[in-house]
This record gives structure tokens, C-alpha cells and sequence, in this order.
């Protein structure tokens, strides 16, 4: 049974509060849910109106003109009229230099009647971005060309197109194809004038009667009206899409616009749908297609040897993408053609997006490297800022741990069984009729003293708080939201209605900064009785999901506020969600402690709030080899603090596959188990004892590595770098590894393959590098770079490797949770290259506020050259005072035996010499007790 359909029939089953019309609507949802395919409650582009409607653009065919004359050019943009010449519509072109090496291309109408939706500054992009200058070269009746350092963008007048030059190297299109397509706002040809209506200044009737005349030829279907099963869109602004086509000539590779069940490496839609961006709550998914999922980053990347580039469609409506695989055409880009002898092709990608409604907002990111892309990204969204340690840390989840007695169980078998965890979850049924910040007394009677027996062991507790509101007159958060006029509205202005898990239920308006503020409030512990600093968050359904809404979710002429419809907006809606829910967690303390809130639907800009998981897959083979890809996508999409479910939602997973999902889960940035009401409970220490082991094993791992995934944290909110990341971030030249996505790097210094399918007990693993060599990180056995191994991995093996020339510092001494583990001695594991030397990182704070932002941190680099390793600050303005110290290190990969090992402090007055134990097989020497305390400046001299 899906979650929704047992949901459902828990809901009929609670008939005696159900009202006779809602019996009626409960059955006949059961009966839709009972012999309907998930899919069929999912458009297709055919019976999507403006998908059919952009696809059928036809190549060559553009209507666009470029209007030179009304040309203006400012210090760091540019602006242009665009002339449709099917139907005189004029549009306003507008392009920016920016800094860091993008422009920014904007379109939009020059006089709409009705403005369009743009996404707020603030929102999706962090700040207004910051100009740079650019610089008119040319300016013919044929081109526009303007330059912006060594960047330079060729805009062709008719048709329209632009062509961006990297170094003279085309690397980005728009409009090459033709299939730009700018629905204007008009007025509904037949629609009556409105007796009453009030009298419009001359020139504005003027503009909406030509609007209409011009616009008759282009009438189609499903323009004013659309119907998707038994669902009437109505449409009452009219058909108001925007597309265009975005060509990447010399590249074979796109990557990103998360979320997609798909492979990492973006596939040709030529027999598919277009991939599809629409935030909407999809059960039991189905793998390698481009259907749309919770939640939507429009952002993608191409990436080749020589570099990498990226674009970001700044749009919050509904988007379908296409891309195709094509050849660059020569005769355009001369300089490819310089570069080709006899009759070799330039591979090319074509892609082509359409929103349903909002502006051509596009941000080209031109790298050159996969670095510059993220921190370009990362300019422009954001990144995740450093989380607390123990939600790196392990999350034992399930829907639902039935009560008080049960949470207490399930974390004393933990201990128990010696496996650590960090946080236990709270699902739906915790709260009194799914009404949330509320708590089912006779199983929760008294949930302050539950969350306080956690937290003396370092614990946490997460509840579940969804955005949809019983619409219950006893519930106040509803009353009270309903009464400030806070819930979105139906087409004709009433509070919207609509069905998920406490029945007819309201959504808060989250656009609205005010219901933000108002949402924030809610978390305040006098307001949610029961809850304590250590209870955090998990904002559900989201997308929103509306059981009984067109595809799961909102109606599309639901009103939000300004007069903008869900239509507009819909995929950031999510996003307002958990940004508000998050403000509300950080406002408990003063802003003092950083908090958790884990999200399913997301946007571009979430990873400034929230984790992301990948919703509710299923326990088979197929959902834990596709978790890699998907966990890839979100990384390079700026969302690094995500993963998926461990052992799968649905159904129940036989041992051998559960065993493989945790030794692949603690890999994942955000790492929760998590599983269906339905489900057999499947608590690690509920597994035979060699599954129980195993997975102990793994876990270990996870906590042992925190120092490594905690600095990784720290540089990618520096950077926006991925932190789970595909092995062509780190090797680009390499083209063998551009379409790798079963095997993965964690930081630099980590390379996994876990074991994602059935009965496998060796698998081939390739090792980057060709000057490179990588360390098993259990045997320390050596592999070179630039090959494929084929390795044992039986049950208890993950296939891990350590890179020479890294230094990983690790806290060894098994604990029950990360908060245990503060004080904790680091073993430093030093892997040396074939040169014998190797570097590494650590960053430590006090793992839980925001005092690392006034600076009390420690950044360490660890250095080791010609037999010497030292330590030093690497950014000597964080200090932080710390009794965590260094208990050992392993040298691994060194030669021989030394004689003598002694250390030095910073002034190289006070030599100690330091225990040592060589194992000639593994190659690996162990330093004892250097004994110093981990901010502490030293050398230690191998002899
Ligand atoms: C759907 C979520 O995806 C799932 O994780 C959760 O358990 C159920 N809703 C119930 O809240």
C-alpha cells in the first residue's frame, strides 16, 4: 500500500469525525488511488498546453528581430528591443556584466498589461548581483557586439541570437535554433467588455485592443482553459509562456536541474518528454525518466576537457527542458573550425527551456573551471551554511514511533547494541489529528521530559511540522491565520480548500513575508508547548502536496499574494516553507544556536536553510544505485546537505540490501534511515547480528570521519563546492569519467563505491589520476591512478579509498552520539603520494553555534614534506580555545622503519622523542601520543 493510500484508509477509518460529504470524498479517493499508476495523476508535455506549445517550435523559423536603433548602452549593461515580427509585439532585452564572470540576459514585455511574476531579490538570489563593466565594440545594422574582459558576446539582429566567446572560444547560445517564444499578455478575444468597467487612459486601451488583434492568428486550444483529468484550469490571465533555446557548442555533457530519478549525466529528451521541473509530491517514482519530483533547481552545467560552464534560469513557474545531442555548425563559429582538421564534427548540446509563465531570466556562468561554476552558483544562491555536528551525524527515523515508551526503547537499544545515533524522528502521528505544533497526548503525555532523556545523552528530537492546516475552528494556528487573512485563496477569493493528511485543510500564503513572520513564531517554546532547544524540524509535503488537487498539488489559479497566481510561482513556494520554519528555530535561541529543518520540496537558494532528502523511494536494488545520481545532482546543484532515505521507504528490504544501503547512506551528506508506516520495523539492532555488525561498522565509519565531513561543511559554505561530489569535479580533463556516477568523491580525499547491487561481492572501481595513488582505507593496500581495479567487496567491505598526498584527521573512540565525541583526541591518517608528501585540513569550532562568525574557530593545515610533518594555522583569524588534542598518527605508504621520531614545538626548543610501531607489510608507521594539543604549532621529524 503507498503512504497515501494507508493514510487515506486511516482517514476512512475515522469516519465518525468525518462529515457525510467527506465520507463520500474519502471513498472515492480510495477507489482513484486503488486502480490508478502513479503516473497517470502526471502530465505529460501532451497535456500540458504550453509544453505542446513550445515544442512545436520549429528550428530556423524565429520571428525575432533585434531593433538596433533603440540600442542604449550603459557602463554595465545593455538594452534592446526585441520585435516579434508575427504579431508586432515588442519585447525589452537586457543584458548585464557581472561580476565573477557572467552575464545575466533578461527579457521580458516592453509594455505588458499585466506585470509579470519575477522572483524577489532576496529569495532565490541572495542580493541584487553585483555589475561589472562591459564594453561596445560593435554596432552594425546586422550585429551588436560587445566585450567583457576576455569575454565577448556576438548579438546577431535578425534573427535574433546571441553567441558568448570565452577567450574566443564559443561556449554558449541563445536562440541559435529559432525557438524563442514570448506569450504576451492579452486580452481574451471574445471576452465581453465589462459593462462597469473603469475607463483606461487612451493609450493604454489602444495597446490591449492591438494586443488582441495581433494575437488572433496565434489562438490555440487550451490557451484561455485547461483540463487535465477532472481538473478546469481557468486561466484568467491567458496563455503567458516563455522559452528559449541554449545551445553548448564543443560540449557533450550537461548535468544538474535536479530533481529527476535519472542518471547524473543529463540524457537527450528526443524520445522522452522534456525533463520536467514542477515541484509535486510523486509516490513511488519511477527510476531513469524525466518526470518532475519534489523540487527543482533550474540550473545546468556543460562540462568538456578544456572547461566548464553553466546556466541558470531565474524562473519560478513550471519548466520543461529538452536537449539534444547535435554537431556545432562551423560555418558560424570560425574558430572551432580553425581547430578541425578533415571532417571531425564539434559535438554540441542543444537545449531548450519553456516556463509556463514570469520572464526570461538567464545567468550564464562561463567557469572556466568546475570551481568557478560552484562559487559563481554560489554567488548567486548561496550556500549551506556550516550545520551542527550531530545533524552530519546519524537520524533514526520512522513513520511513526508510536509513543513515548517506544522512543525510549529505540534509543535505549542503541546503547544497547552500541550503534550511535543522533537524532530520532517524529512522524505525522505524533500530533493530536495531524493538526502540527500539537501532540497526541495519550502517546506523548509528556514530550519535554521524552526530548530531555535525549538530550543528556547529546540527542536530538525531530518533529514533523507540513504547511497544510486543518481547517478545524478549534485549531488555532489555523484560526488564527485564517482570521489575519493569511491563507492562500481559490480562484474567486475564498480560502482554499483542499485534502491532505487531517482532511480539508488551508495553506499559509509563505510568499508573504508577513506569513513568514507570523509562521516563525509559531516554533517560540511558549508557543509550541512541549518542545525544548533540542526538538528541530522536518517540513513535509511541502510542494504542497493536495490529495485532491490537479497532480497532487495546488490549483494553478490559486491566488497568492499581489495578484500572483500559483502559476507563476509554484516551485519556490516549498522553499518559503522551510525558510520561514528555519528562521523560526534560529529566532529560540537569539540567533546563537544554528538549528536543522530537513525539507522535501526545494528550490534554488534552499541550501541556505535546509537539508533535502529525496523523498519516498522505495526498498529495492534499483532506488539505492539511482540514490548516487540523485545525491550528484543535488551536490552540483548547490543543495550538498541532502540524501535518501536509507533502506528505502516503501516496502521492506531483505537484509543483504539494507545492510549495503547503510554502508552507501554514510556517504550521503545528510544520512537518516527512515521507513513506511506500513513497513516492518527494521531498526539496526532488529537485524541478524553479522547485518547488525556490518552496519555498526558503517556507522562508525561516519562518526570516525566527522572532523573530515565537518571541514568539508565549512569550505563548501566558504566556497559552494559540492561535498558529494562527481569525480569530473576534481579530474575535468579526464573525459573516462564524465558519465561516472556509481562511484563518487567525498571532498578531494575520498573515493567510494558502495556495493549497490544484489549478491555482489567484488566490483571494479576506477582510480583517478594517472599521477595519482589511492589507499584502502582499511588494509592500506595501494592502487595506482588512472586504472581500473577490479576489488573484493564481500558484505562487510565498502570499497573506500584515501588519496595519496592527503591528511585526514579522524576521532577514532567509538561513541554513542557526535556530541560525546567533542572532547575526543584526533588520529591524523597521513597517505602519501609518490613523492612522499602529503597535506590536509581540519576546521573545528564549538560545534553548534555562531560563534565561528566571530571568529572562534580553528583552521589547521597539516603538512607532510622530506620526513617532516607539521601543523600550523592556516587563517589566523579564527582562535579558538579547545582541549581536543592529537592521541596518534598513521603514516601510511612510508618506507621502512624509522629510528628515531621525535616532535618540536613552535619554538623548536623543547624535542621530544615519540613511540612508533612500523608494519612493513601494510607499509604503515604509527606515531604515538605526540600529545599536543590540536591548535598547538609543531614539527615532527622522522629520522
Ligand atoms: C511523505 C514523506 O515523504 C514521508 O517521508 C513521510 O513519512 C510521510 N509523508 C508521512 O508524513
Amino acid at each position: 500500500m503507498t503512504d497515501r493510500k494507508m493514510a487515506m484508509s486511516i482517514q476512512c477509518a475515522l469516519i465518525s469525525q468525518i462529515k457525510m460529504l467527506q465520507l463520500l470524498f474519502c471513498l472515492s479517493y480510495f477507489v482513484i488511488l486503488s486502480s490508478a499508476v502513479s503516473r497517470e495523476n502526471f502530465k505529460t508535455c501532451e497535456q500540458s498546453g504550453f509544453c505542446k506549445r513550445n515544442r512545436a517550435m520549429q528550428p530556423g523559423q524565429s520571428p525575432y528581430i533585434a531593433l538596433v536603433d533603440s540600442l542604449q548602452v550603459q557602463a554595465n549593461s545593455l538594452n534592446i528591443q526585441l520585435l516579434n515580427k508575427n504579431n508586432n509585439v515588442r519585447l525589452k532585452l537586457e543584458v548585464f556584466g557581472l561580476q565573477d564572470n557572467m552575464f545575466r540576459v533578461k527579457i521580458n514585455e516592453l509594455s505588458p498589461i499585466k506585470e509579470r511574476y519575477e522572483i524577489p531579490v532576496g529569495d532565490s538570489l541572495i542580493e541584487e548581483p553585483k555589475l561589472h563593466n562591459i564594453n561596445l565594440s560593435q554596432k552594425d545594422k546586422d550585429k551588436v557586439v560587445f566585450t567583457m574582459d576576455s569575454n565577448k558576446v556576438v548579438m546577431s539582429v535578425e534573427p535574433f541570437r546571441m553567441d558568448i566567446y570565452s577567450n574566443e572560444d564559443p561556449v554558449i547560445s541563445i536562440n541559435a535554433q529559432g525557438l524563442m517564444k514570448f506569450e504576451h499578455y492579452r486580452k481574451k478575444e471574445e471576452a465581453p467588455p465589462a459593462e462597469n468597467e473603469e475607463e483606461k487612459p487612451e493609450g493604454e486601451e489602444k495597446k490591449e485592443e492591438e494586443n488582441a488583434a495581433e494575437t488572433k492568428t496565434e489562438e490555440e486550444p487550451d490557451m484561455w482553459e485547461e483540463t487535465f483529468k477532472t481538473f478546469t484550469d481557468s486561466k484568467p490571465h491567458g496563455p503567458s509562456s516563455v522559452g528559449i533555446d541554449v545551445s553548448f557548442p564543443g560540449f557533450e555533457d550537461v548535468y544538474g536541474i535536479p530533481e529527476h530519478a535519472d542518471t547524473m549525466a543529463l540524457k537527450t529528451t528526443k524520445t522522452t518528454d522534456p525533463y520536467r521541473l514542477f515541484n509535486l509530491d510523486v509516490f513511488e517514482y519511477e527510476l531513469y525518466n524525466p518526470m518532475a519530483l519534489y523540487g527543482a533547481v533550474p540550473l545546468m552545467y556543460a562540462h568538456n576537457e578544456m572547461r566548464t560552464v553553466g546556466i541558470f534560469w531565474h524562473n519560478a513557474a513550471e519548466t520543461w527542458i529538452d536537449i539534444s545531442s547535435n554537431t556545432a555548425d562551423k560555418s558560424v563559429f570560425s574558430h572551432i573550425a580553425d581547430f578541425v582538421k578533415g571532417n571531425n564534427e564539434i559535438p554540441q548540446t542543444d537545449t531548450h527551456w519553456f516556463s509556463e509563465s514570469g520572464v526570461i531570466d538567464i545567468f550564464i556562468l562561463l567557469g572556466p573551471t568546475p570551481s568557478n561554476v560552484f562559487k559563481q552558483y554560489a554567488r548567486l544562491t548561496g550556500t549551506t551554511p556550516l550545520p551542527p555536528l550531530y545533524s552530519i551525524a546519524y537520524h533514526q527515523c520512522r513513520w511513526n514511533y508510536n509513543d513515548q515508551d517506544d522512543v525510549k526503547s529505540v534509543d535505549a537499544n542503541f546503547d544497547k547494541y552500541d550503534l550511535p545515533y543522533d537524532v530520532i524522528w517524529l512522524d505525522i502521528e505524533h500530533t493530536d489529528g495531524k493538526k502540527y505544533f500539537t501532540w497526541a497526548h495519550e502517546k506523548f503525555p509528556h514530550p519535554e521530559e521524552m526530548i530531555k532523556n535525549l538530550s543528556v545523552k547529546g540527542r536530538k528530537l525531530v518533529t514533523i511540522v507540513d504547511p497544510h492546516l486543518k481547517r478545524e475552528d478549534g485549531y488555532s494556528v489555523y484560526t488564527d491565520a485564517r482570521d489575519k487573512g493569511y491563507l492562500v485563496k481559490n480562484k474567486d477569493g475564498n480560502d482554499y480548500d483542499g485534502w491532505c493528511w487531517p482532511g480539508s485543510s488551508s495553506w499559509p500564503d509563505f510568499t508573504n513575508a508577513e506569513v513568514r513572520e507570523w509562521w516563525t513564531g509559531k516554533f517560540s517554546l511558549s508557543e509550541y508547548k512541549g518542545s525544548t532547544p533540542d526538538l528541530i524540524v522536518w517540513n513535509d509535503m511541502n510542494e504542497p502536496s493536495v490529495f485532491n488537487g490537479p497532480e497532487i498539488t495546488f490549483h494553478k489559479d490559486v491566488k497568492h499574494m499581489n495578484g500572483f497566481e500559483n502559476r507563476d510561482l509554484h516551485n519556490i513556494y516549498g522553499l518559503y516553507v522551510h525558510q520561514a520554519t528555519m528562521e523560526g528555530l534560529l529566532r529560540r535561541s537569539g540567533g546563537k544556536e544554528r538549528s536543522f529543518v530537513l525539507t522535501r520540496a526545494f528550490f534554488a537558494g534552499s541550501q541556505r536553510h535546509s537539508a533535502v532528502w529525496t523523498g519516498d523511494n522505495i526498498g529495492e536494488w534499483s532506488h539505492l544505485k539511482v540514490s548516487i545520481p540523485m545525491v550528484l545532482s543535488l551536490n552540483l546543484a548547490g543543495i550538498t546537505f541532502s540524501g535518501a532515505d536509507v533502506g528505502g521507504f516503501f516496502k521492506n528490504p531483505e537484509h543483504e540490501l539494507i545492510t549495503r544501503w547503510y554502508q552507501t547512506g554514510v556517504f550521503y551528506p545528510f544520512l537518516r534511515a527512515h521507513a513506511h508506516l506500513d513497513t516492518k520495523r527494521r531498526e539496526p539492532y532488529l537485524l541478524p547480528e553479522e547485518h547488525m555488525n556490518i552496519i555498526r561498522e558503517a556507522l562508525r565509519l561516519r562518526y570516525s570521519l566527522l572532523p573530515y565531513w565537518y571541514t568539508l561543511f565549512y569550505q563548501a559554505e566558504q566556497d559552494g563546492l559540492p561535498i558529494f561530489r562527481p569525480l569530473w569535479v576534481d579530474y575535468p580533463k579526464n573525459k573516462e569519467v564524465f558519465r561516472m556516477d556509481d562511484q563518487f568523491l567525498l571532498g578531494s580525499s575520498i573515493l567510494a563505491k558502495p556495493i549497490t547491487d544484489q549478491g555482489t561481492t567484488n566490483t571494479n572501481v576506477y582510480f583517478p589520476g594517472r599521477h595519482d595513488i589511492w589507499y584502502d582505507i582499511e588494509t592500506y593496500e595501494v592502487y595506482d591512478g588512472g586504472v581500473t581495479k577490479n576489488v573484493a567487496a564481500p558484505l562487510d567491505k565498502i570499497p573506500v579509498y584515501q588519496k595519496g598526498g592527503s591528511i585526514i584527521p579522524r576521532k577514532l573512540r567509538p561513541r554513542r552520539s557526535s556530541s560525546l565525541m567533542y572532547q575526543d583526541p584526533f588520529t591524523l591518517i597521513v597517505c602519501l603520494d609518490q613523492q612522499g608528501s602529503a597535506k590536509g585540513e581540519l576546521y573545528l569550532d564549538d560545534y553548534h553555534t555562531f560563534q565561528y562568525r566571530n571568529g572562534e574557530y580553528l583552521l589547521r593545515e597539516f603538512t607532510f614534506n622530506n620526513n617532516n610533518l607539521s601543523s600550523k594555522n592556516i587563517d589566523p583569524t579564527g582562535q579558538f580555545n579547545t582541549r581536543e588534542w592529537i592521541e596518534k598518527i598513521i603514516i601510511v605508504g612510508y618506507p621502512k622503519n624509522p629510528l628515531n621520531i621525535s616532535i618540536k614545538n613552535f619554538s623548536g626548543e623543547n624535542s621530544k622523542r615519540l613511540d612508533h610501531k612500523y608494519n612493513s607489510e601494510e607499509k604503515s608507521l604509527t606515531i604515538r601520543k605526540p600529545g599536543v594539543n590540536i591548535a598547538d604549532v609543531w614539527t615532527i621529524t622522522i629520522e
